[in-house]
């Protein structure tokens, strides 16, 4: 059961997003424009700080609230769907459960208005699903720490104003031997390099960061020295239950995009919707969409209410990424011959949603995480 705010906000963000997001969805994955004027409308709506307490200038609002507005955001575009989770779920979380009064005051406003977006390095090129084997190094010199390395496939690497990266303050150690650091964009060392060519989520950039001396304030450090690790897990923790929200709303747009084309498509003298062949289709795909919603809104709950919700997170985003696989190629082939062409969206929706079964953790690191926690179990009874 949703509560009256929660549907509220639902219902104001699927406005919002059918209006304004949708409208230029189709043509910003052809030109990979980035969507910088709907973020300044989504942070004057309260979506770009949603879990941000609002002393910090966020709406303080509850993750069940924030995962229906990013499902409405990725129904209709999940580029933009993939920018708002990754500034909401890993960013803006970490500086309030991480951050000192200082740093919160610095940049929450900023990051809640969407004066800034932010991103987060933890990858490198030969460091995805073990990121314990990073390079980038940051080695402290006075006030501040000297940052060099490579990060590889950084979301708003361009347009981010703050990122958070994670880099060695000792080698010796394993994963205790990395720490978090904020750093603002256009800081000297900072480089933004190439910009990947995707198959999809055209119009959020994907970059490398190159760390070249990049000087970084020490009191930018994020949590404790040896932290960071830590606060890239519990960050990609929120960010899994982000995934299945992005997954549902493209999910279900491809639904809605079948449902339509099956009432108007007319062949063998009726419209194909009456065929059973596509009725159970359509069936299947509906139970699909919502066995990953509620898993979504499970794990979104037990965060709610300061529960251990690591399993659950990557349970909802390992389901519902592989189910949006699924919905979009059955609702691209429910579309017949018109599915394969760009006059209809799930085109794009196909594309898009190839990813997610890949970024915030692959569903073999999910399947990991799951594993570990299941046998875990099974000792401990
Ligand atoms: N929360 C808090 N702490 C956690 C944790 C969690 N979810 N998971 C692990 N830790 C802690 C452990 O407790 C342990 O700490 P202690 O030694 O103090 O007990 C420490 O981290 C190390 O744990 P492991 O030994 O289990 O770590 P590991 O090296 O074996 O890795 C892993 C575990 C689950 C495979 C992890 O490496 C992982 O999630 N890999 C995938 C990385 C990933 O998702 N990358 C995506 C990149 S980001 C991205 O895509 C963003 C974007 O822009 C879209």
């Amino acid at each position: 059961m949703l509560t009256d705010e929660q549907l509220m906000i639902q219902s104001m963000v699927r406005e919002f997003s059918r209006k304004v997001v949708a409208a230029t969805a189709a043509e910003r994955d052809q030109t990979k424009e980035f969507p910088a004027d709907n973020f300044k409308k989504m942070g004057e709506l309260g979506l770009m700080g949603m879990m941000v307490p609002t002393e910090y200038g966020g709406e303080g609002t509850d993750t069940v609230s924030y995962v229906l507005a990013l499902s409405e955001i990725a129904y209709s575009c999940a580029s933009t769907a993939v920018v708002m989770s990754v500034h909401n779920s890993i960013v803006c979380e970490s500086l309030v459960k991480f951050g000192t009064e200082e740093q919160k005051k610095k940049y929450l406003p900023r990051l809640s208005s969407a004066e800034w977006i932010g991103a987060f390095a933890l990858t490198e090129p030969q460091a995805g699903s073990d990121p314990v084997s990073q390079m980038t190094a940051a080695e402290r010199d006075g006030k501040y720490y000297v940052i060099n390395g490579n990060k590889r496939f950084i979301t708003s690497g361009k347009n981010g104003g703050l990122i958070i990266i994670t880099a060695k303050t000792d080698e010796s150690e394993r994963h205790k031997g990395i720490s978090a650091f904020l750093v603002e964009n256009g800081t000297p060392g900072l480089i933004v390099g190439r910009e990947e060519d995707k198959m999809g989520l055209r119009a959020s950039d994907t970059t490398d960061l190159i760390f070249e001396n990049c000087r970084v304030p020490a009191e930018n450090m994020l949590g404790k020295e040896g932290e960071g690790f830590k606060i890239a897990m519990t960050a990609l923790d929120c960010g899994r239950i982000g995934i299945a929200a992005q997954s549902v709303g493209v999910a279900q747009a491809a639904l809605d995009a079948a449902v339509k084309y099956s009432k108007d498509r007319e062949q063998f003298g009726q419209n194909i919707c009456k065929f059973q062949g596509i009725r159970w289709t359509i069936a299947e795909m509906a139970t699909e969409i919502e066995a990953a919603r509620q898993l979504m809104f499970s794990a979104a709950r037990m965060k709610d209410k300061g529960e251990k919700f690591t399993q659950q997170a990557s349970m909802a985003k390992l389901f519902a990424s592989e189910m949006v696989n699924r919905i979009v190629g059955k609702a691209l082939q429910l579309h017949g011959g018109y599915g394969f062409t760009k006059d209809y969206p799930v085109e794009r929706m196909y594309r898009d949603a190839r990813v997610f079964t890949i970024y915030e953790g692959t569903s073999e690191i999910q399947r990991i995480v799951i594993s570990d926690h299941v046998i875990k179990d099974k000792r401990q009874s």
